[in-house]
């Protein structure tokens, strides 16, 4: 454990992390489920978790969408709906403020690097998000390549086709596949600068979003965790704010 760590989101520890925040020139901000797990949105592992019921293999691998393309397309036209449906919540909303609050500042910055596809920071007012595992709200076609907003909840056609013939496909990141390269170079050079990296609402375990985390350390950022479990990077986190981050973040600002 770090020396200013704790192991709840005693006032104490708020305090310390929302003077390094004030402090800090570069801030960056991983996010992952469980931050619009208080949206509504089920998160991945663990009790209740998306893949203690569906399988990863089955569902998000360019496998299963050569396989069955309709049942892919049920799946994510599913999640589109819940997305649609939730409304973001105050950790979104505190992420959004944060990022305002610090860019308004002057010469400081802010990266928000998500892992979710849920377009909740969108609609929180997050300007910049770099999402690393792309956006439930864009398709890609398989056969021209047109990457095209789509927000029709529920789709009227599964699979749903380009209007060049293809097949159109989630722009999302599945398993096998590489991160788009534009949000996760600019995700890197942020990490590298960042005096105060927070890792909020994710296990962590997924790389090479995960490795971001570990290279801010590297990188001598001061880590903080916010999650409402033990993390594998809480040994080596400066802060662990042990809470749901809907209720942890507004208290940052
Ligand atoms: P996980 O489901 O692995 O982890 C969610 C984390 O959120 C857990 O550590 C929970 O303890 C924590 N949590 C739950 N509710 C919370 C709350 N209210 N406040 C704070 N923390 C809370 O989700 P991710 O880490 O996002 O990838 O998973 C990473 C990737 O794995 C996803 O992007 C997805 C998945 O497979 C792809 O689909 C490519």
């Amino acid at each position: 454990m770090g020396d200013s760590q704790v192991g709840c989101a005693d006032g104490e520890a708020i305090w310390a992390l929302h003077r390094a925040l004030e402090d800090a020139k570069d801030v960056v901000a991983l996010t992952g489920a469980g931050i619009s797990a208080e949206s509504g949105i089920p998160v991945f592992r663990g009790p209740g978790g998306l893949w203690r019921t569906y399988s990863p293999l089955q569902l998000a691998s360019p496998e299963a969408f050569e396989r069955d393309p309709r049942l892919v397309w049920e799946w994510y036209d599913w999640r589109r709906q819940l997305s649609r449906k939730a409304k973001p919540n105050a950790g979104h909303i505190a992420l959004a403020q944060l990022e305002r609050k610090i860019i308004d500042g002057g010469a400081r910055s802010f990266t928000l690097v998500s892992q979710n596809v849920d377009g909740l920071h969108d609609r929180a007012g997050s300007r910049n998000v770099l999402k690393l595992h792309g956006d439930l709200w864009f398709t890609r076609c398989t056969a021209c390549g047109e990457v095209k907003r789509n927000d029709q909840t529920p789709l009227p056609e599964l699979p749903p086709k380009c209007k060049c013939g293809g097949l159109l496909r989630p722009n999302v990141v599945w398993f096998g596949e590489p991160l788009p390269q534009d949000a996760w170079t600019q995700a890197v050079e942020a990490t590298c600068r960042a005096r105060v990296f927070l890792v909020i609402g994710t296990s962590a375990t997924v790389f090479p979003a995960a490795g971001l985390a570990h290279e801010a350390r590297q990188a001598k950022a001061k880590v903080a965790v916010i999650n409402t479990e033990a993390t594998e990077l809480d040994s080596t986190a400066a802060w662990v704010l042990r809470g749901p981050a809907g209720e942890i973040l507004p208290r940052l600002l």
